[in-house]
């Protein structure tokens, strides 16, 4: 993304009117995964930070999560879904390949008057997702979008690959996006990414490369695989750079930003990124001992609870980054408008 594209925020602000979360009940701590793979407890919470994480029902799909969620948004935001011009969903494990989770989505609300499709940038989708729909908004296109954030990675998990299941979990965030003065709400965006790590974090099966068959269910090519390694050593090297430059091209400094909220994937990659950047961990909001990595969930989860929490302020400078499979990045500078 060019330097033009970053600061030239449009004739019209957008800003966050309102926003909702939804949590599955199940709740799934690490000594139950300890009874299904060689790990322990002590392990998990030592090298990711993760104590529990939250699983979806057999019943509940993404949308699922992702209705329950744009529910409390929409009510927070006081609109209709009449109201909303667009609805898109960020996700990596959509109800299925087509139709979109997003139109899933619409007709469920019954948001008549909104176009609506997916957005597919891992565990960056909802924050690519908040970019497009500043895009809109600033461009005079759209007046009021929902965002959200919907994943159910425990459908796609090997549970018997100690690799990858005890990192991830299921939730959903959901934000109403309309539009306000610039200066205020949105102040900066920073999209990037870099195909040529595709490989390091992917579900392999069931697209067009390999199709679901057989074979490719024995060789459990239709769950997530990652390269635990290098996708840390990316993501430490990325999130300071993102940040950086949310806070740049907001003409801000780092000092002016009150809350860094983070992707939740590890605590030691959030920990590496403070010390990076030689901020106090403290301004970085953590909820990943409860949640896991939640992917294009985790950024509007975490937001929620800052907010809820107090630990976000109307007036605040918040910048939220996020990265993941692709490999992605995304990060966004925002002045807090909601009163909470
Ligand atoms: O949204 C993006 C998604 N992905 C991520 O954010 C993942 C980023 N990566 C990470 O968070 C970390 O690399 C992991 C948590 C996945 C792994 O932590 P690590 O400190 O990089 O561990 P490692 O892969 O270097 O493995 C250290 C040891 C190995 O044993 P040896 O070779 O030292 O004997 C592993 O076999 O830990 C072993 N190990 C485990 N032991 C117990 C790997 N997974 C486990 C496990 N329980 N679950």
């Amino acid at each position: 993304m060019t330097e033009s594209a970053g600061t030239g925020m449009g004739l019209r602000g957008s800003t966050i009117t309102g926003i909702g979360r939804y949590l599955p009940r199940r709740i799934m701590t690490n000594h139950e995964i300890e009874k299904m793979v060689d790990t322990s407890d002590e392990w998990i919470v030592t090298r990711t930070g993760i104590r529990e994480r939250r699983i979806a029902a057999p019943e509940e799909a993404s949308s699922d999560l992702a209705y329950a969620a744009s529910q409390e948004a929409l009510a927070g935001a006081g609109i209709t879904p009449a109201q909303l011009d667009l609805i898109i969903v960020g996700t990596a494990t959509p109800d299925m390949l087509f139709p979109a989770t997003a139109c899933i989505l619409q007709d469920r609300l019954g948001a008549k008057q909104a176009g609506a499709f997916d957005l597919s940038a891992a565990c960056s989708s909802w924050v690519y997702a908040v970019a497009v729909a500043h895009g809109y908004i600033a461009a005079g296109l759209a007046k009021t979008v929902l965002v959200a954030g919907a994943e159910t990675l425990s459908k796609f998990t090997n549970w018997k690959d100690r690799d990858t299941c005890v990192l991830f979990g299921d939730s959903a965030g959901a934000v109403v996006m309309q539009a306000c003065e610039p200066g205020s709400g949105f102040l900066s965006f920073y999209l990037g990414a870099d195909g040529a790590g595709g490989s390091l974090i992917a579900i392999p099966a069931g697209g067009s490369r390999i199709p679901a068959s057989f074979e490719s269910i024995e060789r459990n090519q239709h769950f997530m695989q990652m390269n635990g390694r290098e996708v840390y050593k990316f993501a430490v090297r990325c999130i300071p750079k993102a940040i950086e430059e949310a806070v740049q091209r907001a003409h801000l400094t780092i000092d002016d930003v009150d809350v860094f909220i983070p992707h939740q994937a590890n605590i030691r990659i959030i920990d590496a990124a403070a010390g990076r950047l030689g901020q106090p961990r403290e301004k970085f909001f953590i909820n990943v001992e409860r949640y896991g990595n939640t992917s294009s969930a985790s950024v509007p989860v975490a937001l929620y609870e800052a907010v809820e929490g107090g630990r976000v302020k109307p007036g605040d400078v918040v910048v939220l980054v996020a990265f993941g499979g692709g490999l992605t990045w995304g990060s966004c500078a925002l002045r807090w408008t909601k009163p909470s």
